[in-house]
């Protein structure tokens, strides 16, 4: 079993944080074979590949006729299968022992037998922030011709739902769709009135889930976590004024398609994670329901391969979050071709926290809201706070400065150091913590009151307490400061970055949207979490309006839209920079295409649009046993992407690319090439011209490596311009490699 964690790092309540932090432990330690029976059972995933009949109740009567033939009787059959997958691909999910599970894994029709995994789970300003700046009554752009996204339903695979917030109320909205084919499923606490004209349908799944690990947990689709409620609220929450974490943020809540319909999928659950089996079966039945969009904001290389490829196959865009293991490269996740695969930026909006101590000022941020903490508190070093240090020390009343030494390597293990000193200063009764940190684009509340303090500023800190015969500190509630000041966006330093393990001729992540801090719904209040979770929904919100404008839009021409139109720079014209160790220049393994522009994506001029049986081929060539290649050469860069890596170029590689035309009939496009250094791009033919009868243009576009050194990946861009309102961009990313065994890793 892989390592678990979460995509959510909590910045909220006290509550939640422990909640986080209990899941980062019990996740590592969750046992799968799940019921101690005799012999042993797992839960494993039986994928049977495409499906051989229509009738959805014919795959699932194969299912059990396959299974019955081993075990004997059709009684065991059906008692040992969890799930049946059949509205996407044919497959199930059953309770088997591992030598019946090499038996199954032998038939011939059988594709491949794997256990069932856990994975983890993956407002107010971000909206306005892409320019979506709503007025409920005279809305502009995109939001204006999609009625706010009125009609499209969403799908979300995460905790479920609190169907009692404000941003569920479904006060003025119309029917329900006559096509959704969805349940309202009850169970504790949620009733057949928990759904409304807003939450339109709700399922939960426990299967193949030890019952004693759900203890605490509503076995019905409220959500208990507060995770899946955020996600829900932020792509499609209905309008609530008034909203703020203890004033702090404070503003009207609504979701990026306000308008939206929701259908919630609980199948990830508090010290479980989501398992592959439950979350199988929640996209092959949101498939079966008839949602538009699919929202998961959960982590890692799951099955769901099988699922989302059919997902997108059926028209449905597949939107996943990227992953919280950042910055270290290589960590992507959810990384499939036919998915958006979203990273997490911030937002133009900072707290900063007016620290006073002696006659110094410096300023950092946090989320510190209260007045408990008035005037002047005495003021140590702590050094690096270690459980040692601490109980040694009397720190009862005081604030702590706390340094980590050499901060961690991945972004989250360094806001988990400062939820660990807080707690351990929590028990000690100490007042608060202020922590010396690079920056990280993620605040977080904590038991104590906790302040992030540049590095630099440590040194004036230190300098002061140890000058000072009696040093104390006063901290000042944090203020907003929103717009052009606040340098933004930025890719958060958590969020996981490319290049694709599994997939190097990909560019992954495909696009950024806000994901620090972000205010959405969590039970009945606002409160501010961060995580790539958070991102996702921003993109199912915004592809959630785009499906209304744009019906007819396949995944790929919607995934296309996002990409090409994205920003590479901020408001005031400054290339956005990617936090981490060090800051830099943001490139397409930190961003993809960059950040969404949501109302360029409504009119992108130009779209690379995939036939879903493209996937299904490049599918079947990924794995020997998925099905016979008939590619010739199936490198992933031939797939009709908006972005093209190249990571083992030699001399010369070729690629194609079909454009078609989706904006005025009579439009010329010519190409600009920003060439990757080291490397000569052309583009043939460098111009198009469309017109009634030409919609749809190939071009060539040939990569040289001009120098024979191994090197690193360099980045460019390939952008068709018609000298009017569009711009279509694509990045490029090559590797020149000179030997294929000369590794550049030493
Ligand atoms: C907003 O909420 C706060 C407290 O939550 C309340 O004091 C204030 O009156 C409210 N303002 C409006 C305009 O409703
Ligand atoms: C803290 O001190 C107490 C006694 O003063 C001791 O029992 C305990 O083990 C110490 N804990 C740590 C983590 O050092
Ligand atoms: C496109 O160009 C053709 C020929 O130049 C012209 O007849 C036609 O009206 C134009 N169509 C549009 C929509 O402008
Ligand atoms: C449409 O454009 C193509 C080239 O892209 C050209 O060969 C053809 O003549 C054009 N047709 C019209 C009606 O202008």
């Amino acid at each position: 079993m892989s390592s678990l964690h979460y995509q959510t790092k909590m910045a909220s309540q006290h509550f939640l944080s422990s909640i986080c932090l209990l899941l980062l432990i019990t996740l590592n330690s969750f046992p799968l074979e799940a019921f101690a029976d005799k012999p042993s059972t797992k839960l494993y995933i039986v994928y049977l590949g495409e499906r051989r009949h229509e009738d959805p109740d014919l795959v699932t009567a194969s299912h059990h006729d396959l299974l019955s033939s081993l075990l004997g009787s059709m009684e065991e059959a059906m008692n040992s299968i969890v799930y049946s997958y059949r509205h996407g691909f044919s497959g199930f999910a059953a309770m088997l022992t591992e030598s019946l599970a090499d038996q199954i894994a032998e038939l011939p029709e059988v594709i491949s037998v794997k256990p069932s995994r856990s994975v983890p789970i993956h407002t107010t300003r971000s909206w306005e922030f892409l320019g979506l700046n709503y007025n409920q009554h005279q809305p502009t752009g995109l939001l204006r011709q999609s009625n706010f996204g009125d009609g499209v339903i969403i799908g979300f695979v995460d905790t479920g739902i609190w169907p009692e917030s404000r941003s569920f109320d479904d006060h003025g909205y119309g029917p329900v769709p006559s096509r959704w084919k969805g349940i309202c499923q009850t169970g504790e606490l949620f009733s057949i009135h928990s759904c409304n004209r807003k939450i339109i349908g709700a399922r939960w799944y426990a299967g193949g889930i030890d019952p004693s690990l759900l203890a605490g947990e509503y076995k019905s689709p409220r959500d208990s976590q507060g995770h899946g409620t955020h996600t829900a609220s932020t792509a499609a929450g209905s309008f609530v004024s008034n909203v703020s974490f203890h004033g702090l943020g404070s503003g009207t809540a609504r979701g990026g398609a306000p308008r939206a319909r929701l259908a919630i999928y609980k199948a990830c659950w508090v010290g479980v994670g989501c398992l592959d089996a439950t979350v199988l079966k929640a996209i092959d039945d949101a498939i079966h329901d008839g949602v538009d969009i699919l929202s998961l904001s959960l982590g890692g290389q799951l099955n769901p391969y099988y699922a989302s490829i059919h997902a997108a196959a059926k028209g449905i865009p597949v939107v996943f979050a990227g992953g919280n293991d950042g910055p270290v490269p290589q960590t992507i996740a959810n990384d499939l071709p036919w998915v958006i695969t979203v990273a997490a930026s911030s937002i133009d909006r900072s707290f900063p926290t007016a620290l006073t101590f002696g006659d110094n000022q410096a300023s950092g941020q946090s989320l510190f809201y209260g007045s408990k903490h008035d005037g002047s508190i005495e003021l140590m070093d702590g050094g690096s706070c270690s459980a040692e240090s601490i109980n040694c020390t009397n720190v009862a009343g005081k604030i702590v400065l706390c340094d980590d030494g050499e901060p961690p390597a991945r972004a989250v293990a360094a806001d988990g150091y400062l939820q660990d000193v807080a707690k351990r200063l929590n028990e000690a009764k100490a007042a608060g913590v202020i922590v010396a940190r690079p920056p990280l684009g993620l605040l977080s509340t904590c038991q104590v009151l906790c302040v992030n303090v540049d590095r630099g500023r440590r040194a004036i800190i230190l300098a002061y307490v140890a000058s000072s015969s009696s040093p104390v500190v006063r901290v000042s509630p944090a203020s907003n400061i929103l717009g052009s000041e606040v340098m933004a966006p930025r890719v958060a330093a958590f969020s996981s970055r490319g290049p694709s393990v599994l997939f190097p001729e990909l560019i992954k992540p495909d696009i950024t949207a806000p994901g620090a801090t972000i205010l959405a719904a969590v039970r009945d209040s606002y409160e501010f979490l961060s995580g790539t979770s958070m991102a996702c929904p921003h993109v199912s919100g915004v592809a959630a309006l785009l499906k209304a404008v744009h019906p007819h839009w396949s995944p790929a021409a919607i995934k296309s839209a996002l990409v090409t139109t994205a920003r590479t720079t901020t408001a005031n014209g400054f290339p956005i920079e990617a936090n981490g160790g060090v800051r830099k220049l943001a490139d397409p393994f930190d961003f993809g295409g960059g950040q969404i522009d949501p109302n360029r994506a409504s009119d992108p001029g130009l779209i690379y649009d995939v036939d879903p049986k493209d996937y299904f081929k490049y599918f079947h060539c990924s794995d020997d046993a998925l099905g016979s290649c008939d590619l010739v050469d199936h490198h992933l860069y031939h797939l009709n992407l908006p972005s093209i890596s190249i990571p083992d170029l030699k001399t010369c590689v070729t690629v194609f690319r079909t454009v078609t035309n989706v904006g005025d009939t009579n439009s010329t496009y010519m190409a600009v090439v920003k060439s990757p250094s080291g490397v000569k791009v052309t583009v043939e033919p460098s111009l198009l011209q469309f017109n009634c009868t030409q919609k749809v243009h190939t071009f060539m576009v040939e990569f040289t490596s001009l120098q024979m050194v191994q090197g690193g990946f360099t980045f460019g861009s390939l952008t068709w311009v018609d000298g009017g309102k569009h711009s279509v961009r694509i990045p490029l990313a090559v590797r020149v490699i000179v030997q294929d065994e000369f590794s550049d890793t030493s």
